[in-house]
Formats: structure tokens, sequence, C-alpha cells
């Protein structure tokens, strides 16, 4: 998949091999981050599914002291996995759609998946996964559709959140052209509904949460642009290549596969995550000049 958004059209170098995490890295980074009191792991990519040891890896995962597994996957394996993902310990699975029209979905992701994510999506559903929509809201591109994903959410009673684009590959002419800020989503949505802001209840949230009044149903928007959160936002982001990020936007931190490689003491690779932490800035500067979101290396 290569949404435009993520990948440049020249496409990316991908990692050799060897310089990927392996499980048994993982799983022991995983016991220093609990350790330190990390409750719960989200696995993103590049595409999770796409790793054959994936199961194997959370199933693992789930055997350790933590709240919550889950997955933000673009949904194209998410049929086939459904159900092992459910068995092995997976909560919840964030898909990533950003439209139910199928001319459209192929424009922004260059691939014809629609249909097989829609299942994806259903099966998750009906296996007991929670399953979350994140859309990415762009002018002239899936603006016209804010309501139908609503209506959708609604229906099949799937979580739904709406994401300001950020400024990755594109030029600043084009980022301006595409963004849409949190406000003209609420708008678009009040066309129909009537819309209560609420009170997020989960420490570390890092999305505004609405309601529809006229039924239950609740979406997020993740106004990272517009209202930049970081002053509550509690993640740490540990990339393929075993670089960890306080933030998206952040610059690189410690490269905790090497420290591994090296036999760092646990102790030692505590403190380097501790000193990201505690470095890390009260708010982070982004403009359309940014360069150091990658998101198909750190994932969403
Ligand atoms: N702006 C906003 N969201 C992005 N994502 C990827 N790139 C961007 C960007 N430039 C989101 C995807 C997906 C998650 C992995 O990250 O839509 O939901």
């Amino acid at each position: 998949m290569r949404c435009s958004y993520c990948i440049p059209e020249e496409g990316v170098k991908f990692i050799p091999s060897d310089e990927i995490l392996r499980y048994e890295e993982i799983l022991t980074l995983a016991d220093i981050f609990i350790g330190k009191g990390i409750k719960k792991i989200r696995i993103t990519g590049g595409e999770p599914l796409l790793r054959n040891d994936i199961l194997f890896l959370i199933e693992r995962l789930g055997t350790k002291p933590i709240d919550e597994i889950v997955l933000t996957t673009n949904g194209i394996l998410l049929g086939e996995y459904a159900e092992r993902l459910k068995d092995s310990g997976v909560e919840r699975v964030n898909v990533s759609l950003d439209s139910l029209n199928k001319n459209t979905y192929q424009r922004i992701t260059k691939t014809d998946s629609l249909p097989r994510v829609i299942d994806g999506i259903h099966k998750a559903n009906k296996s007991g996964l929670k399953v979350k929509v994140n859309v990415v809201a762009m002018r002239g591109i899936n603006d016209s559709e804010l309501l139908d994903f609503v209506n959708f959410g609604k229906k099949n009673n799937i979580g739904l959140r709406f994401i300001e684009v950020m400024p990755q590959y594109y030029s600043e002419e084009m980022v301006k052209d595409l963004f849409i800020g949190s406000k003209e989503i609420v708008s678009q949505i009040e066309k129909e509904y009537t819309l209560t802001s609420l009170k997020n209840s989960q420490k570390g949230s890092v999305e505004r949460l609405f309601e529809i009044r006229e039924t239950d149903y609740k979406f997020g928007i993740i106004n990272a642009m517009s209202d930049p959160f970081c002053s509550h936002c509690n993640r740490l982001r540990l990339m393929a290549n075993g670089v960890l990020k306080a933030c998206l936007f952040g610059e690189d931190g410690p490269n905790l596969k090497k420290m591994l490689g090296e036999n760092k003491k646990e102790e030692e690779i505590s403190r380097a995550i501790e000193k990201l932490v505690m470095d890390k800035p009260e708010k982070y500067f982004i403009d359309e000049r940014t360069t150091n979101l990658v998101m198909n290396r750190v994932g969403g």
C-alpha cells in the first residue's frame, strides 16, 4: 500500500532485514518498558500483519502484565487474521481506511483492496475484536465522505477517528490545499447531527471525543495540527530498526536494538529510555517544513 500522504511517489528504501528488531528483542524490550510502567502495547508498522511471526509475538506479549494489546493495520489481511488475533490476545484493531468509495480508495492507496478491508472490518467485529477506523481527512479527496463514515461507524458499531493530515512528503502548498481542521470536520457532521464535545476520560488520550446527541454514538478527532496535545501524550514509539522516539515528530532517540546487540545492561537501556522521556519537550515544533515525521517507519 502506498498512501500518498505517507509514502512518497518514488517509494521508500526498505530497511535491511538484519536491521529489523527480531521478536526475541521485542520481547526483551517489552519487559524493560513494562518494568518502567508501560501498560499498553500497540503494534504498528509498516504493516504488522506482513510479519510472519506476528501471532507468535502477540501471544508472547499477551502473557505479560499489561492491560491491552492493540494493532494498527491497513486491513488488507485482517479478514484472514481476525480470529487468530483475537485468540492470541489482541483487544482492539485500528484500521486505516480513508474512503468508502472504490475509486477514491484506489486513488489514495494505489490498490483496489477496499472490499477486502471492509470484509476484514466485519470479520474482526464478528470475532469480538473492538474495531476503530482511522480516517485521514483530506480536502478534495474524501471530504465529501465524512458523514458517510459516521453513518458507517454507527451502523456497524465501529469506532471512528478523523485525523488531521500532518505534513510529511507533501510540499507546503499541497498540505495547505489538503488540510481540513477539526472545526471544519465538526461542522460537516453537524449538517446532519447535533454534537456534544466530551471530556476525555482516558488518561493520555490524544483524541477529542464527540457524541452524536440523536444517538449515543461517539467518534474522535485527532487534531494534532490545530490543537497539539503534546502535554498529555504519553506514547513512546519504537521503530522497526530499534530506534525509540518520544513523538512522531521527534528526533530519533536511542537505538535499543543496537544497545541490546552491544550487550548493554538492562539498567543502561532503562536509563536511555528515561532520558528520552525526561528530555521530551513540552511541545513539538510542527510545521510544513517538518522532516522528522516518517509515518511509514513509525506507524500510526
Ligand atoms: N497525516 C496523518 N495521518 C497519517 N497517517 C499516516 N501518514 C499520515 C499523515 N501524513 C496515519 C494513517 C494510519 C496511521 C498508520 O497513520 O492514516 O491510520
